[in-house]
């Protein structure tokens, strides 16, 4: 079967890399794909709004399955149009997508459904998101209800700073995504992602994974899409993985079926382990990116029928095998990333990187020239190791990392760091 998946991240290629691997697979394309892409997929561009271009890009190349990688075209209601057109594709209709779409949505969702978590309120005027914030006091979070990139959730330490936080959202920092507001308690505790399949009824739990949100060793300075990954997260223990489960992701499964939107794709939940137990922090509706690069390199089984089974409805049939040895991922970013960045520098040291056993490099923000790869995002590539714990699997993720020559880059040395910990106390 041909198969189109949707995006340029390491993500899509750690997906791709995965999707390639399937006997059922004879030809990929990529929409746009990136630098590392190229070798396992044809990268073709397509303009993703317009998806009566999409629909006959479908037909023309006997498109089998489609896999939406970011959230954009989710939201933007990609997988309803394919679904009218009979493509089956991996990934939420656009009701279902609300789930990261809107988080007031979210919130009323968890209201409704008693799903644990942070106290909150929705505004569409600074007066009475002020009221609020002077009624509840610092700490407080402050987040814009739409799309922002992960950039519109504001943790004021200070109610001066919350007030400030609603004038810049409503002022139009995250343009429409920021007409509305969702104002909620602080939540104290370890963060941690929960990652589940499912086709609308049946829930198939993925491995666990955890992410390094901040930019800076130690966990500090502003936040990025994610500096790192790995896999398994030893916070989350079987007893945690239960609980989870069935207090926050089968109500919301259900309800949303109730609600007669049925989610179907990946389901991400950011938690928070709090000393209550798991609260819901946010929803994605799709894979975490780089926790879907550690994900991948676990899994032992074939990913398509998985992700034809989310599509068709018959994911009760489908179980999966992961290898026993974690996997941890480093991002390398050009250097100013999440500010502002050089972009059209060379990276050099590819080859030697990639040979390392058990070491794959996904790229992100990076395309081919001639012979050479050059950088062109924030984040650029994923020097992602597996071994037999997650110490080993940073260092050979490291020793790889260390034969690329891209002086405009740079790295966090520290991913890992809390799991690490765990397995030195052992
Ligand atoms: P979100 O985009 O909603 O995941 O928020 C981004 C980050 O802000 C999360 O990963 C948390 O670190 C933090 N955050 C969001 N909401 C809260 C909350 N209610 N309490 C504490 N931290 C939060
Ligand atoms: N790594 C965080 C995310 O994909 O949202």
């Amino acid at each position: 079967m041909n198969i189109l998946v949707i995006g340029s991240g390491g993500r899509e290629h750690a997906l791709t890399w995965k999707i390639a691997q399937s006997p059922l697979v004879d030809k990929i394309f990529c929409a746009p794909g990136n630098g590392g892409m190229q070798d396992l997929a044809e990268c073709v561009s397509l303009d993703l709004a317009d998806h009566g271009a999409v629909i006959t890009f479908c037909d023309e190349n006997d498109i089998d399955l489609v896999v939406i990688g970011p959230e954009a075209p989710l939201v933007e209601g990609l997988v309803d149009s394919l679904d009218l057109a009979e493509i089956p594709a991996f990934g939420p209709t656009a009701a279902a997508a609300q789930l990261e779409g809107s988080k007031g949505f979210t919130k009323d969702l968890c209201a409704k459904y008693n799903i644990p978590t942070a106290a909150y309120g929705r505004f569409r005027n600074a007066e009475a998101a002020k009221a609020f914030i002077n009624e509840k006091g610092a700490p407080i979070v402050v987040k814009a209800d739409g799309l922002a990139a992960g950039k519109g959730v504001i943790i004021a330490q200070t109610v001066e700073e919350a007030h400030q936080a609603v004038d810049d959202i409503f002022g139009g920092q995250f343009g429409a995504a920021g007409a509305e507001l969702v104002i909620e308690e602080f939540l104290e505790g370890e963060e941690a992602s929960f990652f589940v399949l499912t086709d609308g009824e049946t829930i198939l739990p993925l491995a666990t994974a955890q992410d390094h949100k901040r930019v800076g060793d130690g966990d500090i300075g502003p936040n990025t899409g994610g500096m790192g990954a790995y896999s398994p997260a030893p916070v989350m223990t079987e007893a945690l993985i239960e609980r989870t489960l069935n207090e926050i992701i089968l109500p919301t499964v259900r309800g949303m079926k109730e609600e007669g939107m049925p989610f179907a794709g990946v389901l991400y939940a950011g938690l928070m382990i709090t000393d209550k137990g798991p609260q819901l922090i946010e929803y994605n509706v799709r894979f975490g990116d780089p926790e879907c690069q550690v994900l991948m390199m676990r899994l032992k089984s074939d990913i398509v029928p998985a992700l034809l089974a989310c599509a068709a409805g018959t994911l009760q049939e489908e179980s999966l095998d992961w290898h026993d040895d974690a996997a941890l991922t480093v991002v390398m970013a050009a250097k100013g990333y999440p500010g502002s960045y050089e972009k059209g520098t060379e990276i050099r040291g590819l080859d030697q990187a990639g040979t390392t056993e058990d070491v794959v490099v996904f790229h992100a923000g990076t395309t081919r020239q001639n012979n050479r790869v050059l950088a062109t995002g924030g984040r650029v590539l994923n020097i992602t190791a597996r071994a037999g714990s997650i110490t080993a699997a940073r260092d050979r993720a490291y020793a790889a990392l260390d034969k690329i020559d891209w002086p405009e880059g740079f790295c966090r040395r520290d991913i890992g760091w809390r799991a690490i910990a765990r397995e030195n106390e052992k």
